[in-house]
């Protein structure tokens, strides 16, 4: 009863920091790739790369989510590739464009190659072809802080509906490799997975793609109730709950059922631990916020890579912290290119913490 009371007097107070963004989309992962070179302000580059990520996000053609643009003449020309996840529809995935063109070049204002991630797509551009090119790094990983109880069950069923949906992914054609399904664990807990690759791969390049970064799973997800692994040219994620929008003339599945008693307790108990460290920081950035209040911007505000970024040999300068989006922990991996990210994403349905309606409802028993 006290743990409810402590929550419920904190609550309001956590709802601000959690919540004031709900219309941005969250950015799971940005990097600047700093080794191929930099631009000034107001060079052709910029230009280029202006330019050119416009045409991508204006793009009122493309309805397979996929782009491969290039813009400009020799050492000025700029690639870019836009990969929206499958069953994200065009208005959406060309909102989720335009915001992760803003974001990355205001995070990135400098360097000549960049990708960046959100849940709706991946963007990139750089000053070389990447064109039908496999890239398995940078990578990154993405993963929910919540472990599996059945842990050797749980990560049975996920090899076996990953390497299922690797094969249907790679078998894609030309506009879209992207496979969904869902399987049921031994205690009866549905997982679901989304895998994909660039269109412009060929099937084998896709397969090598997503079995080159399955064999990562153990890096970040392996026990963990949701996970992804990303990497330019492909990508798969796992939740317990249905996050992607089932394609045409497949069954629908019920919704995630809730919790039972235990887990609930569970998420009290993070919960109020989660509140009482978000107020911790909270209090840390506002009070540092009151001598630079310039950065309201939430392009400004730096996310897990950047951190990592900063934590390794990359020299970036990182805005002023910012209330925390969500709760996170960033290790960086030894090879200069990989940024490992871990946060409580895959949130949606494993984050006590997230703007989740049906977990923060939970906590309030009427
Ligand atoms: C680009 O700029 C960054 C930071 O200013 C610097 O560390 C890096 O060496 C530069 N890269 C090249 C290829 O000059
Ligand atoms: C770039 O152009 C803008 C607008 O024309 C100008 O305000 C800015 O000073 C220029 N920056 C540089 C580095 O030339
Ligand atoms: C891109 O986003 C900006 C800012 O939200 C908006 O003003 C602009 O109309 C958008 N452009 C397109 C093509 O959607
Ligand atoms: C989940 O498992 C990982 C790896 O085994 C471990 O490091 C972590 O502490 C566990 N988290 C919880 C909340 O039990
Ligand atoms: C761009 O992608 C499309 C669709 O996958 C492909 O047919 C085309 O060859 C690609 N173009 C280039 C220049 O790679
Ligand atoms: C994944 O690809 C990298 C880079 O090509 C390679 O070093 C690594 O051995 C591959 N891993 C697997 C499991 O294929």
């Amino acid at each position: 009863m006290a743990f409810l009371q402590i929550l419920f007097l904190l609550c309001p107070i956590f709802m601000h920091f959690i919540v004031p963004n709900t219309a941005q989309p969250e950015i799971n992962f940005h990097l600047c790739v700093d080794k191929n070179g930099n631009y000034t302000a107001n060079s052709t580059y910029q230009a280029n790369l202006n330019y050119l990520l416009n045409s991508v996000y204006s793009n009122t053609e493309i309805d397979y989510g996929f782009y491969n643009f290039s813009y400009g003449e020799s050492s000025d020309k700029v690639y870019a590739i836009g990969l929206c996840r499958g069953d994200v529809k065009p208005d959406a995935y060309r909102d989720c464009l335009n915001y992760s063109s803003q974001a990355l070049t205001f995070r990135c204002p400098t360097t000549k190659e960049a990708i960046i991630g959100l849940d709706n797509c991946i963007l990139r551009y750089a000053n070389r072809n990447i064109f039908g090119l496999n890239e398995v790094a940078p990578y990154f990983f993405v993963y929910s802080l919540t472990n599996v109880s059945d842990e050797n069950g749980f990560k049975m069923s996920v090899n076996s509906l990953l390497d299922s949906l690797h094969v249907k992914a790679a078998a894609g054609d030309s506009r879209r490799k992207y496979a969904t399904g869902k399987i049921n664990t031994r205690d009866f807990q549905t997982i679901y997975a989304v895998s994909q690759c660039t269109p412009d791969l060929s099937q084998t390049d896709c397969s090598y793609c997503l079995q080159n970064a399955s064999a990562r799973i153990g890096q970040c997800c392996q026990e963990r109730q949701g996970g992804r692994v990303i990497y330019p040219s492909c990508n798969f994620r796992y939740e317990i709950n249905q996050f992607y929008e089932i394609p045409v003339g497949e069954d629908p599945s019920p919704p995630p059922s809730k919790g039972k008693n235990n887990k609930v307790i569970i998420i009290i108990l993070s919960a109020v631990i989660s509140v009482i460290a978000i107020l911790i920081i909270s209090f840390y950035t506002i009070s540092r916020k009151r001598k630079s209040r310039e950065e309201e911007n939430a392009l400004a505000r730096p996310n897990m890579a950047s951190v990592a970024v900063m934590l390794s040999t990359y020299s970036i300068t990182l805005p002023v912290p910012q209330k925390p989006a969500f709760f996170s922990h960033t290790t960086v991996l030894p090879e200069t290119t990989s940024t490992l990210t871990e946060s409580d994403q895959s949130r949606s349905a494993s984050v006590p913490f997230s703007n989740n309606e049906a977990s923060i409802s939970e906590l309030h028993p009427r």
